[in-house]
C-alpha cells in the first residue's frame, strides 16, 4: 500500500479577533456595489468562531457570511455581522490511486485548482477558474463544464451557529441539486463551513462532455488531453466569455438555467424551435437562460450604470458606479421579459442580501 502525507500549514499567527464597525463592503462583492455592515469580523480559525458566538449578542444580530462575495447582491447596507471567512490551509494525502485534498473555507477556490492541477490530482479540473472560496463551493454546488462539486466531494466540516457544535456533512447531507445544497434551504443561515474535503484521483478521467472543450483542444491540435491541458482550455473559454470581477462589476450568472417538464417543454420547442435545451433528467428539460435572455433583446444593453454583458446575457454587470438596488431592479425587468415571451420564470442564482 503506498500511503504519502504533506501537509501545507499556514503560517502560525496570533491574532486578537477584532470587531470593526462602519466598514465598506465594496471591496467584498465582486459586484463592486457600495454597501456598509455595520460590523465586520474576519475568521482566520476555527476558534475565532467559538470565540465570537461566546458572546450572545451576536446570536441575535443579522449575520451574513462572506468569501470572495463573488455570488452575492447586496441591495442596502447591512446592519449587522459580517463574518468574513479567511480560514487558510491545504492538507493532501494519497492512498493507492485515490487523493484526499481538504482545504480551509478561507481558500481562494482557483488556488485549490492549480494546487491539485500541478500535482495532478484530478478530478477539479473543469472548475478552473471559478471565482471564490473553497467554503462557499458548497453551497451552490459550484459547477461548469459538465463537473459539479458533488462529483469530487467528500465531506465538509461546519460550525453550527446555535449550538457551537462543529459537524461533519457527508455528500448525502449536503443534498446536492443543480444550484443548491441544504445549505441554502433547510439549514440556510444555520452553519457555517470552516473546511472541505475533496475526493480526487491520480487516474484522470478527462471529461470532454461539454463541446466547447473539445473544440479547444482541436483548436491546439491537442489529441491526448491532459488535465492541465483541460485546466488550460477551460479558463480561456472563461475567459473569453466572462467579464473580469476585477475589471468590471459582476457575479457570473445572475440567473440559474431553468429546469422545466417535458411536458411544459414540448409546446415551447414547437413555437421556438431553436430553443437551447438540454435533457436534466427522464421528464425535464434544462433551457440556457442566456439564450432567452437574448431573444428578448438583452444582450449587451446598458441602461444606467447596469447592463448584461456582450458576450454571455447570463451575466448582469455593473458598468461603474451601479447600486444594489439597481441591478435588482434590471434583473427584475428581465424576469418580466422573458416571462412574457416564453412563459418561464426565471429564477436569481446570486445571493440576494437585503
Ligand atoms: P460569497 O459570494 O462570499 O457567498 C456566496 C453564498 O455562500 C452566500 O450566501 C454566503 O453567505 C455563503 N457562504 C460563503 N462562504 C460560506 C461559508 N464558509 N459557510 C457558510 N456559508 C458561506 N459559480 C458556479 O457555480 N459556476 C461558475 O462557472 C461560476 N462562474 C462565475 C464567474 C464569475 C465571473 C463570477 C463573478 C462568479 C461565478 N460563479 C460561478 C459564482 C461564484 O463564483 C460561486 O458561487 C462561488 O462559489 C462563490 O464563492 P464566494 O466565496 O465568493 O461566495
Ligand atoms: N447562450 C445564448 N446567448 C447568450 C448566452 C448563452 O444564446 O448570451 C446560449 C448558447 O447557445 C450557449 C448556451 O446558451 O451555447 C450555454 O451558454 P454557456 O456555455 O455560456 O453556459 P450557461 O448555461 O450560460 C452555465 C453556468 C455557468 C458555467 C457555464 C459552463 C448556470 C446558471 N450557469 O452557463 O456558471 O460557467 O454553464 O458550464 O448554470 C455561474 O454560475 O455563475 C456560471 C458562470
Amino acid at each position: 500500500m503506498q500511503f504519502n502525507c504533506e501537509i501545507r500549514l499556514p503560517k502560525f499567527e496570533v491574532k486578537m479577533l477584532q470587531i470593526e464597525q462602519n466598514v465598506s463592503l465594496k471591496n467584498f462583492n465582486t459586484f463592486g456595489v457600495e454597501a456598509n455592515a455595520r460590523y465586520f469580523v474576519e475568521i482566520n480559525h476555527e476558534d475565532d468562531l467559538t470565540e465570537l458566538f461566546m458572546d450572545p449578542q451576536w446570536q441575535q444580530v443579522q449575520r451574513l457570511v462572506l468569501g470572495g462575495g463573488s455570488n452575492v447582491l447586496l441591495i442596502n447596507d447591512f446592519d449587522g455581522l459580517v463574518i468574513r471567512m479567511n480560514i487558510r490551509g491545504f492538507e493532501h494525502r494519497i492512498q493507492h490511486e485515490d487523493v484526499f485534498v481538504e482545504a480551509g473555507a478561507g481558500e481562494v477556490w482557483n488556488d485549490l485548482v492549480n494546487f491539485c492541477v500541478d500535482r495532478n490530482y484530478a478530478g477539479l479540473e473543469n472548475l478552473s477558474l471559478i471565482p471564490g472560496s473553497v467554503g462557499a463551493s458548497p453551497i451552490q454546488n459550484i459547477g461548469a463544464y459538465g463537473v459539479e462539486l458533488k462529483d469530487v466531494f467528500g465531506s465538509c466540516k461546519a460550525f453550527e451557529i446555535a449550538t457551537g457544535a462543529f459537524k461533519t456533512f457527508t455528500k448525502e447531507d449536503c443534498r446536492f441539486d443543480y444550484r443548491e445544497s441544504i445549505f441554502k434551504t433547510q439549514l440556510k443561515g444555520q452553519y457555517i463551513i470552516v473546511s472541505v474535503k475533496f475526493h480526487l484521483s491520480l487516474i484522470p478521467h478527462i471529461n470532454l462532455k461539454y463541446g466547447a472543450i473539445e473544440q479547444e483542444l482541436a483548436n491546439r491540435h491537442i489529441t491526448a488531453p491532459t488535465i492541465k491541458d483541460v485546466s488550460q482550455v477551460v479558463s480561456h473559454i472563461r475567459v473569453s466569455k466572462l467579464p473580469d470581477p476585477s475589471t468590471i462589476g459582476n457575479a457570473g450568472s445572475f440567473f440559474k438555467n431553468p429546469v422545466i417538464t417535458a411536458d411544459e417543454f414540448h409546446p415551447l420547442l414547437e413555437k421556438f424551435p431553436t430553443i437551447v435545451h438540454y435533457p436534466a433528467d427522464n421528464d425535464h428539460v434544462k433551457l440556457a437562460a442566456g439564450w432567452l435572455i437574448e431573444q428578448c433583446g438583452w444582450k449587451g444593453k446598458t441602461v444606467g450604470h447596469t447592463g448584461t454583458w456582450k458576450n454571455q446575457a447570463l451575466v448582469l454587470v455593473n458598468h461603474g458606479g451601479a447600486t444594489g438596488i439597481e441591478v435588482y431592479t434590471f434583473s427584475s425587468q428581465i424576469i418580466d421579459s422573458v416571462y412574457t415571451k416564453f412563459g418561464v420564470l426565471l429564477q436569481r442564482e446570486v445571493n440576494i442580501i437585503n
